[in-house]
């Protein structure tokens, strides 16, 4: 009789979704690998690009991580929180997106087996943040300062890190020509950089190389009449303006709006390179040399976080395989030879040759990149892979009215 005047307690609204708990972890874990799986494939000079059709129909070609991702329309709650840390690294460095996504998801699925055995959360987010501050400092030592280095010619130094940006993408072919514009672009801007200087205008017609920079601001031109090609006035030659206009030609409008986003994350590189000089090898380089810089660090200490730190140390192995994978090539063996490699003297370099199926020294191959964008991609990956542990239940909202009618009428039922 006692416990029928004892009604449940209700703390939250009728049809409110509650998950919590381990399950709830890795749950979210998942929708993580899920993630990833969507942009793994595009990752590198001979990553695939995706086509991605919206509700209107309309077709965007991309190879760009963070316009995939914003192009998905994830819903799921943790998925979206990877979604919106990779996409940070857009915002803020302009270039390494992919490799966010796929590291964070790497970090996650390494560590899943011990949220499964009943390892918290918080120990494993403890190593995570020890394990990304170790990896900054010998980031940090490794990189490469050129103007210590006597490498003189600075334009050299940002048209390298811009091919590198475009190898990956689909202007691949012309990326000499492209990175060339972007510097100069770029050189032209002043001391502050500011990106809303560069104006991007797309002109259908024409072939992509007779794509072009202009001092100064393009205007349409506009006629009461119907005229067979767009044209275009141009406001040039005003010594103080620090302005300046790309002109890209080419085909297909989906081929110009991919043109312009890869153009736009090599602008962006150069500005960072020639804010801050410093650079490292790509192609899976840097990773290898922090993958075991930290597998040897957590062979000196014990416990979980000696199991945490040697799971980053192989989650980092995931850019130069997938790299190896997307040319369809035996990663196994090439990340043995690279690990081999790196254990040596004279290895830290040494990273994917996308050219010839094997490893070379990247640094001497002019594969380089500035190492702000892995510094901000590691800060990124673990920052989402972090938050997505500290999450252990997700209280959902019901519907509202208007919501849940609107549904009802789209499938027919109302
Ligand atoms: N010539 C090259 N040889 C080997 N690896 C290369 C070469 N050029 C670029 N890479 C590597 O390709 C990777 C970058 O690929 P990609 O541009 O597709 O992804 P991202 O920069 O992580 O993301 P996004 O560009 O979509 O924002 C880097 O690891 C880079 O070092
Ligand atoms: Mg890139």
């Amino acid at each position: 009789m006692m416990r029928m005047m004892n009604p449940p307690i209700i703390l939250l609204k009728e049809g409110t979704e509650n998950q919590q708990g381990k399950a709830q972890v890795i749950n979210n874990i998942n929708a993580c690998q899920a993630v990833s799986e969507a942009v793994r494939t595009t990752l590198g000079p001979r990553g695939m690009d995706k086509m991605i059709v919206d509700a209107k129909g309309d077709v965007t070609i991309s190879n760009d991580g963070a316009t995939i991702l914003k192009k998905l329309e994830i819903v799921h709650p943790g998925a979206k929180t990877l979604v919106d840390i990779a996409r940070s690294q857009d915002d803020e460095v302009g270039d390494g997106t992919t490799s966010v996504t796929l590291i964070a998801a790497e970090f996650l699925k390494q560590v899943k087996p011990f949220v499964e055995e009943g390892v918290h959360p918080q120990v494993i987010i403890r190593s995570f943040r020890k394990g990304l501050q170790l990896a900054l400092n010998q980031l940090n030592d490794l990189s490469i300062k050129f103007s210590d280095k006597g490498l003189t010619k600075k334009r050299d130094l940002l048209e390298r890190c811009a091919l590198t940006s475009l190898s990956s993408k689909i202007v691949a072919q012309q990326k000499a020509f492209f990175s060339k514009m972007v510097v100069d672009a770029v050189l032209q801007l002043d001391d502050l950089l500011p990106l809303n200087m560069i104006g991007i205008k797309k002109v259908q017609g024409g072939a992509l190389e007779e794509s072009m920079l202009v001092s100064g601001v393009a205007f349409k031109k506009t006629f009461s009449y119907a005229v067979g090609k767009e044209r275009f006035n141009f406001f040039t030659g005003c010594p103080n303006s620090k302005t300046v206009t790309i002109i890209l030609r080419g085909g297909a409008e989906q081929f110009i709006e991919e043109t312009e986003r890869s153009l736009h994350d090599a602008i962006m590189i150069v500005r960072r390179t020639l804010k801050n000089d410093s650079i490292v090898a790509g192609g899976g380089a840097i990773e290898m040399e922090l993958s075991k810089y930290l597998r040897d660090y957590s062979r000196t200490i014990a416990g979980k976080d000696q199991l945490i730190i040697a799971s980053m140390a192989k989650s980092l192995e995931i850019i130069p395989r997938q790299l190896c994978d997307n040319a369809g090539f035996d990663s196994t063996s090439l990340l043995n030879k690279l690990r081999q490699k790196h254990s040596s003297e004279d290895g830290k370099w040494f990273g994917i040759d996308v050219r010839t199926e094997d490893i070379s020294d990247n640094f001497e191959a002019c594969v380089w990149e500035p190492s702000v964008v892995k510094r901000n991609a590691l800060t990124a990956a673990t920052e989402a892979a972090c938050l997505i542990l500290s999450v252990d239940e997700t209280i959902k909202a019901p519907r509202s009215q208007v919501e849940q009618t609107a549904a009802a009428q789209k499938l027919g039922m109302a």
